[in-house]
């Protein structure tokens, strides 16, 4: 009972949907919180927590994803350059990572224009994030090495410490600032408004629908128009708003807010229900019939959001990926955790050459359901073919593990 009273005070404060992390995920964040804060049982965590903002902080803490990295999806920071040059008036750009985690994402932004040739008071970042252990790492502006992903160090406003971590340069952090924050406060960005570029990634897809909604709401609400919107993957940001369209010659998941063709929408509020629009990519192979996913014993899907999945799987065996990628996009608008649709998407984002995206989809299988064994792996394949050889390791290894868990089990 306590256990449930808490997971609902994580949906209401946070709009977090536990279900989007997996009952495994669930269970050790909850052990995670009882030592944190030095609780017996859930009985006595709730206790701590309900009137308690600082322990109530602390417990979130345990159920947050942080999981970011330098320049992740680097086409959307080749849109923010363009943009930046579309719009000469706007100075300094106004841009918004909301939610920035540890500040990878900001301070890859003030990289991109500073690369492009922008001078700092060109250049204003705020980066919000509910979590206070994220913002005081990013505001250090001191980083993992790991969060390079393997490349090379931006230099100059990298550098290496002897620890081997990465520091900001101060002209890159001057650029830079970062603040602790919920998305659902509707005060949020009252004192912020004006925003030219928002970054809302990979944060709707761990939502409710209604917070989602809500969120969308804020964020537009503080931007002046147009702007440039850009979403994590799987999240198809226009299915939420009528205001936004895709970003004209950029990636499929950059946005623009208030562009004149929807000039009486600009300030409309989000759709109550998501319509499936995504954008095509182009079109290589079938997605071998082998290879597609088996249903999760723990995804229970609604009729409706069935056909549409298997719609996706008659296309994605049709050959027609883009068509497939779009239905899967669709689908997880609805079904933001569905593991056989997130793993179904890693497939056609694979057979289409995305690699990235590929290993994104089939990471977020693994947040949802940390032993599927096709998803880990796809990853070891992709990190192989990107030269991540330790990872590849790691993943063998954790594949390795999970196959003589299964066979022990085995009757
Ligand atoms: C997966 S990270 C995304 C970081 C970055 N945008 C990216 O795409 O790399 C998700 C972040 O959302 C934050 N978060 C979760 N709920 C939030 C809320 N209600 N308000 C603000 N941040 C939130 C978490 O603390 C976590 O750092």
């Amino acid at each position: 009972m306590s256990r449930e009273a808490l997971i609902e005070l994580l949906q209401t404060r946070l709009g977090l949907d536990p279900g989007t992390l997996g009952p495994r995920v669930i269970d050790d964040a909850f052990a995670d919180a009882r030592r944190a804060l030095a609780a017996a049982d859930d009985a006595a965590l709730y206790h701590r927590v309900l009137l308690d903002g600082k322990a109530f902080s602390e417990f979130s803490e345990c159920f947050v994803v942080p999981e970011t990295w330098f320049f992740r999806t680097p086409e959307q920071f080749q849109d923010l350059v363009r943009f930046a040059r579309e719009q000469p008036a706007r100075r300094p750009l106004r841009i918004l990572s909301l939610p920035s985690s540890t500040g990878e994402e900001a301070y890859s932004a003030a990289m991109a224009l500073l690369e492009a040739g922008f001078v700092p008071a060109d250049i204003d970042v705020l980066g919000i994030d509910v979590s206070q252990a994220a913002i005081r790492r990013a505001s250090a502006g001191v980083f993992r090495r790991s969060a390079l992903r393997g490349q090379p160090i931006p230099s100059p406003w990298l550098h290496e410490a002897d620890d081997g971590s990465l520091v900001a340069d101060p002209v890159l952090r001057r650029c830079v600032r970062m603040r602790v924050g919920n998305a659902l406060d509707p005060k949020l960005l009252q004192a912020e408004q004006g925003f030219d570029v928002l970054f809302c990634r990979n944060l709707l897809i761990y939502l409710r629908p209604e917070a989602r909604t809500q969120l969308l709401h804020t964020l537009l609400s503080a931007a002046r128009v147009p702007a440039l919107v850009l979403a994590g993957q799987a999240e198809v940001l226009s299915s939420l708003s009528d205001a936004l369209r895709p970003y004209e010659g950029g990636c499929p998941l950059s946005f623009v807010h208030g562009a004149p063709r929807a000039a009486s929408a600009a300030h409309a509020p989000p759709k109550a229900a998501p319509r499936p629009a995504p954008r095509a990519t182009p079109s290589p192979a079938p997605v071998p019939a082998q290879k597609r996913p088996v249903k999760s014993a723990r995804q229970a899907t609604p009729a409706v959001a069935q056909e549409d999945i298997a719609r996706a799987h008659q296309l994605a065996d049709a050959g027609q990926v883009d068509q497939a990628r779009a239905a899967c996009l669709a689908h997880l608008v609805r079904q933001p955790a569905d593991v056989d649709a997130l793993y179904l998407l890693g497939l056609l984002e694979s057979a289409a050459g995305n690699a990235e995206a590929a290993e994104r989809a089939f990471t977020q299988v693994l947040y949802v359901d940390r032993d599927h064994l096709d998803a880990i792996e796809q990853r070891v394949g992709l990190a192989e073919r990107r030269g991540a050889g330790d990872q590849a390791r790691d993943l063998r290894a954790r594949a390795a593990r999970l196959r003589q868990r299964h066979r022990e089990a085995a009757p």
